[in-house]
């Protein structure tokens, strides 16, 4: 009898678990109102006297050592679970982690920031709600001067004038308002101007502007920087300038690059020349330079302005301007890769 309670002390030690239900069950076999302890317990009074004492010992070692058995294989249990209520499955393969996407608007933006960076521009920022210094005056267009009807214009208040910026040329002149030169500025954001609303046109839309204001700037310093770009931007590096008008810059042009004509894309995209117009750019008017406080004698400078919806309706062949703001998730995600 002795001998059998052993081998039950044995495999009581042995024993493990993997859940709540296999303790249950074990914890009836021994410690259960019909387990084997009581069936121990009661043979009791049937062992020889000589025999009680080391009988009495193992089946109290057998009873403390199920009941040990079975808190230890409990508190394994509650706290592997406690775990998993925490991380999970932690042998689960990782979910990928889902790629957002860019505004198409921010991607070429982004692009060009980075392309001026490279040599030296600084990035500069202005209010959209402008007054009519910042948006005309300083830029050489005084009262009643014709170019204003250029830009068809927002206006908030009228007299003084307060207005929605037209271009972020006012951030130009802000800057060299509160700044020395040397100066060189990209002045990147959005704009506004009372257009009818189609799929070439928008009553807004987003603008960089560059400003280089120092000693000596000369019109091959402009084609240079401007080449730059194109070569950095589109892999282009055939620019035309073919000169133009604005207010603030004199003499001025506009900048076509040379897109090629190799595939039907670009065909459509140059209406069958080859060439692309991509952006204005001229001297900065030496009024301007005044107005802002810097001396003609001294500094010359020059200015160039792009609009970034248009430049992104190119590079990715979107057929109307108005999907940039709708928000729709179909045409927003397909932007994931880009940067
Ligand atoms: N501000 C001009 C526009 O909005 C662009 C431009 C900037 C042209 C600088 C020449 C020089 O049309």
């Amino acid at each position: 009898m002795i001998e059998t309670i052993k081998k039950h002390i044995a495999e009581v030690e042995a024993f493990t678990a993997s859940n709540k239900d296999e303790i249950e069950t074990f914890r009836i076999k021994y410690l259960g109102k019909k387990g084997l302890l009581n069936d121990f317990f009661a043979e009791f009074k049937n062992v020889p006297n000589e025999q009680k004492k080391e009988f009495g010992k193992v089946v109290n070692t057998l009873k403390d050592t199920a009941q040990d058995k079975i808190n230890t294989l409990k508190e394994v249990l509650e706290s592997s679970e406690e775990i998993k209520g925490v991380y999970g499955d932690i042998s689960r393969p990782g979910e990928p982690i889902e790629l957002g996407a860019r505004h198409p608007i921010s991607i070429v933006k982004n692009k060009i920031i980075d392309i001026f960076s490279r040599i030296g521009f600084n990035i500069s920022e202005g209010p959209e709600i402008e007054d009519d210094w910042h948006n005309f005056t300083a830029l050489n267009l005084p009262e009643y001067h014709p170019a204003r009807d250029m830009q068809d214009t927002f206006f908030i208040e009228k007299n003084p004038d307060v207005l929605l910026r037209t271009h972020t040329s006012t951030v130009q002149v802000r800057y060299m308002e509160e700044n020395k030169p040397p100066i060189r500025t990209i002045s990147p954001g959005r704009v506004y101007r009372n257009e009818a609303i189609s799929a070439r046109s928008h009553c807004f839309f987003h603008q960089v502007e560059g400003l280089y204001v120092d000693k000596g700037v000369s019109f091959a310093d402009l084609k240079q920087t401007l080449q730059y770009f194109t070569t950095e931007m589109f892999g282009k590096s055939k620019i035309r300038l073919r000169p133009s008008y604005f207010p603030f810059t004199e003499p001025s042009a506009e900048v076509d690059v040379y897109w090629g004509l190799e595939t039907e894309t670009d065909y459509k995209m140059t209406k069958g020349t080859g060439w692309l117009e991509i952006m204005g750019c001229g001297m900065v008017d030496p009024n301007v330079l005044r107005n802002c406080n810097i001396d003609p004698e001294v500094y010359s400078g020059f200015a160039f302005g792009m609009g970034i919806d248009r430049i992104a309706l190119l590079l990715h062949q979107i057929p109307d301007i108005r999907m940039f703001s709708e928000n729709d998730l179909r045409f927003l995600e397909q932007f994931k890769s880009a940067y």
